[in-house]
């Protein structure tokens, strides 16, 4: 039943503890087996994949794209979206495909810059957010500092649902204010570990502030959380437990089940009989030798059952998805049915592409999956001019991958690639090396950002003649507005104002 499934994401900055809050997330879901391995990196985390036999045959890792668990008759789908080591506009995409998000932060530093980039893209499709304050065992700022923070920064009404008696050295447990109880840290470790305390004392400096907190802010309003206005507030230690057990009733409780999805024509609802989902991620093979491509599908409606044919939107014929990759509490398993809010894996050799949409019937284009404007921009330079046609290529298909954008400029013969953060650029020229033996240096690019360019035809056309020598085309063939700087973009706009010059791209 989607009733009972919660789609979910950690959006946070690296470092405020979002893998050890995962960690205890997946603890209290019974999925134990996981709990120390989610921060296995590099080479560990490839041969911890090894015992899944598709990733074996095929050579690809799947591992913690999603992870899945279970409690109170609740599945929950964590969507993994990575933090600064492979930042990217994956990162951006996954968010697409969740229906709500925690917020972690860390209690000393308030909101960090990724968490608020991050937050942007959750404001876009108004995604419910719980805000999760970590790291209360140690010394943090006030936590009504910490309130008008996340107020004032992202323009969100903030209710308090806890608050830690103390914190740092003296930290004595966090109070629940649903039930008045005090959750205690035990033995040397300061950890909880179930002691709860119903008629708590609490020393009387601590004690008005909680008062202070309580009558301070407004009262929990599920309707405006879900409509992404208000943010309940939750105090915790994620390395010390605190926290955890009450975050994961509030998603149960509160979160949205799976939410429809906005498509060509209207709303596609969870309850619709026929199957569809829409591609939010490509990964790559980790092996170069390999070409094979795990596409990552959210369900939007309908049971999905193993061997179902969907039409993908960009290929026009139906495929047979015959070894979907699913995720389970326990284990992941090549599955036999899902529900609506659950994601596939489905292996493929490139036919699916970041953006597709899928459906049993071919008539479902969902809408709103965006393109961001790059921030850096560098031109492609072949060492060997003789492999054009395989940079062309790379370039087609890492960019369907959603490792770069790729614009083609109206004059000129030198491609342009886009990024949103410094990392892909050497992702990218390590993979046109390994994957395509194609050797290629990327130099500066003479723009700043890119804009996609919307209007009537005739204003467009009038457009293109004056400043063919700023335009390019992106993998679609939609027109791009290449600006020489932001002042450059608010100037055009100026003078052609039937224009939208738009920094992002929904597909
Ligand atoms: P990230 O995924 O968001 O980048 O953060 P991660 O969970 O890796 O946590 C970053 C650091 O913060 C880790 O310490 C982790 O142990 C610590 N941490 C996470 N939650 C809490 C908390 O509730 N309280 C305290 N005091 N610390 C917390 P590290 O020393 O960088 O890593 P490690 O060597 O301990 O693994």
């Amino acid at each position: 039943m989607s009733s009972e499934r919660r789609t979910f994401a950690i959006i946070s900055h690296p470092d405020a503890g979002k893998t050890t809050l995962t960690e205890k997330l997946l603890l209290q879901g019974g999925a134990i087996h996981l709990a120390g391995e989610v921060k296995a990196r590099g080479q560990a985390r490839r041969a911890r994949s090894d015992w899944m036999k598709i990733e074996q045959q095929r050579g690809i890792s799947v591992t913690s794209s999603v992870m899945t668990f279970e409690r109170g008759g609740i599945t929950f789908n964590l969507l993994d979206t990575p933090g600064h080591e492979d930042f990217s506009e994956d990162t951006y995409r996954t968010l697409t495909a969740v229906d709500s998000a925690v917020m972690v932060i860390d209690a000393a530093k308030g909101i960090e810059p990724q968490t608020r980039k991050l937050f942007e893209v959750c404001r876009m499709r108004s995604v419910p957010i719980i805000t999760f304050v970590n790291k209360v065992d140690r010394e943090g700022r006030p936590g009504f500092d910490l309130l008008d923070e996340v107020a004032d920064a992202l323009a969100l009404d903030v209710v308090p649902m806890s608050w830690p008696v103390g914190m740092g050295g003296l930290f004595e447990g966090v109070l629940d204010f649903a039930t008045g109880a005090v959750s205690r840290p035990e033995g040397g470790s300061r950890e909880f570990l179930g002691k709860v305390d119903e008629n708590p004392e609490i020393p009387g400096e601590f004690a008005e502030e909680m008062e202070l907190a309580q009558a301070g802010y407004p009262e929990f309003d599920v309707e405006a959380y879900r409509g992404g206005d208000m943010t309940p507030v939750y105090f915790g230690s994620a390395l010390k437990n605190f926290g955890v057990v009450e975050l994961i009733d509030a998603l149960t409780r509160f979160a949205p089940p799976p939410r429809p999805q906005p498509a060509d024509g209207g709303e596609i609802q969870p309850g619709r009989d026929e199957v569809s989902g829409f591609i939010f991620k490509v990964q790559a093979n980790m092996d170069p030798q390999h070409r094979d491509r795990i596409a990552f599908m959210r369900l939007v409606s309908g049971t999905f059952k193993r061997g179902m044919k969907l039409t993908p939107s960009g290929l026009g014929k139906p495929i047979a998805v015959h070894s979907p990759i699913m995720f389970f509490a326990q284990d992941r398993e090549i599955a036999d049915s899902a529900e609506p809010g659950d994601i596939i894996g489905i292996p493929n050799h490139g036919t699916l592409r970041v953006g597709d949409s899928l459906s049993e019937k071919n008539d479902i284009r969902f809408t709103g999956l965006p393109n961001f404007a790059p921030e850096i921009l560098r031109r492609v330079v072949l060492k060997d001019p003789t492999k054009t046609k395989q940079l062309r290529k790379a370039l087609d298909d890492l960019s369907e991958e959603g490792v770069i954008q790729v614009f083609y400029p109206e004059i000129g013969a030198q491609w342009i690639v886009g990024v949103v953060g410094q990392l892909q650029l050497d992702v990218l020229v390590s993979r046109l090396e390994a994957e395509y033996k194609v050797e290629a240096m990327l130099e500066p690019a003479p723009f700043d950002t890119a804009r996609w360019l919307k209007g009537p035809d005739k204003s467009l056309d009038e457009f293109e003649n004056f400043n063919k020598g700023n335009l390019a085309r992106d993998r679609d063939g939609d027109l791009v507005f290449m600006a020489r700087s932001a002042w450059d973009v608010g100037y055009q706009q100026e003078k052609n104002p039937d224009l939208t010059f738009s920094a992002t791209k929904e597909r």
